[in-house]
């Protein structure tokens, strides 16, 4: 086994004018994680295939600019509402609050999306490295004033990366608030075991650790309906290849263009399940062996095949993007929760503390 360390490097100046700097991370266990403050994006994670050879296996930019023109969400921390919220409003307490709806999808009436216009993910966090004994990681922290892209209430955020010594990447988020807002942090890195210009991830295998799905309207909200996957493409309870059914004729994979939807985690509190640290889900890659296990405390699983990314942006070997060159395993609640009072709550309170984790377990098949 490696020692546990950490090197600080400058990344370059974001296109808010905020220099960013970039931590490279080497776990005791091999795997190396290359991590912003710039909304903690991943930059670079280097995993071993089945002979333990190692190679970059995350979608992401050599600087800040990379992110700046064009989808920003590659590998970020999202806040302070990850996901969609209908028509950008909802009522909390008898107050209606407005957010920007700037995302909308063909048929749609718009939503808000990630946060807003700049959500967490476009800030430089304070960032501080350590390394505890075998672990090395990153403590991020992050304050969005009362009003913020029009969400009511401060928000104290600390999201922990932390590298350990079998190879988890573990995120634990935390939050606190001084009045009634919405919370739903994840992480949004996209994966392709092939490295990030290696074509599509149609040939992965994904398992998903979910029964019923929230199927969506054509602007891709829950419509409040959950689907049972059973005899439909959205079924991965057993190890399935992600194009095996992703152009079937189906309405949900039209309207996603292909995977773009919230699973309802079995184990989670949203179907019943005890809740806790419960496994979510697991991608492979036959062609090298490279695997790995989502875990988490979220209740749902949002699995996006990069289908509306902008192809356009070039990634760090130079080269455009591709159709589905990532999948990104978002863990969290519900989509829309806040317009959903019968789903589990994303509500945090004054002296409630937001606390989830979720663990990305990297191995070899
Ligand atoms: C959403 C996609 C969106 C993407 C943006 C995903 O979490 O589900 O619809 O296009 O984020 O990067």
């Amino acid at each position: 086994m490696g020692k546990a360390s950490y090197e600080t490097v400058d990344f370059g100046v974001t296109k808010y004018g905020e220099k960013a700097r970039k931590f490279i991370l080497k776990g005791a266990g091999g795997v190396i994680l290359e991590a912003s403050d710039y909304g903690g994006k991943i930059v670079r994670l280097f995993t071993p295939d089945a002979k333990g050879e190692l190679k970059d296996v995350v979608v992401g930019f050599d600087s800040p600019a990379g992110w700046d023109n064009g989808d920003p969400y590659w590998g970020c921390i999202i806040g302070r509402y990850g996901n969609r919220i209908a028509a950008g409003k909802f009522t909390l307490d008898g107050v209606e609050y407005k957010l920007p709806a700037l995302n909308n999808a063909p048929g749609g009436i718009g939503c808000n999306l990630h946060g807003g216009a700049r959500g967490w993910d476009a800030y430089v966090w304070d960032a501080e490295p350590f390394v505890e004994g075998d672990d090395v990681g990153i403590v991020f922290r992050h304050v969005s004033p009362d009003g913020d892209e029009g969400f009511p209430g401060k928000v104290e955020a600390k999201v922990t990366y932390t590298l350990t010594s079998a190879n988890v990447w573990r995120v634990d988020y935390e939050a606190t608030v001084d009045k009634a807002t919405p919370v739903n942090m994840t992480q949004h890195v996209y994966f392709n075991f092939k490295g990030e210009s290696g074509g599509t991830i149609e040939d992965h295998v994904l398992t998903i650790a979910a029964s019923q799905v929230t199927p969506t309207d054509k602007g891709q909200i829950p419509t409040g309906e959950i689907a049972k996957v059973e005899g439909t493409p959205f079924d991965f309870r057993k190890g399935m290849r992600i194009g095996e059914r992703i152009n079937e004729a189906n309405g949900q994979l039209e309207i996603g263009k292909g995977y773009d939807h919230n699973w309802v985690l079995d184990e989670g509190v949203m179907a019943g399940g005890k809740g806790g640290l419960v496994f979510a889900g697991a991608l492979e890659c036959p062609l090298n062996g490279r695997k790995l296990e989502v875990w988490t405390t979220e209740p749902c699983l949002q699995v996006y095949t990069a289908n509306w990314a902008s192809y356009d942006q070039r990634a760090k070997g130079g080269e455009h993007l591709s159709f589905r060159c990532g999948i990104a395993l978002e863990t969290q609640h519900a989509p829309d929760s806040p317009n959903k009072p019968q789903w589990p709550t994303t509500i945090v309170r004054p002296g409630e503390t937001y606390r989830t984790t979720t663990e990305f377990r990297f191995g070899n098949a």
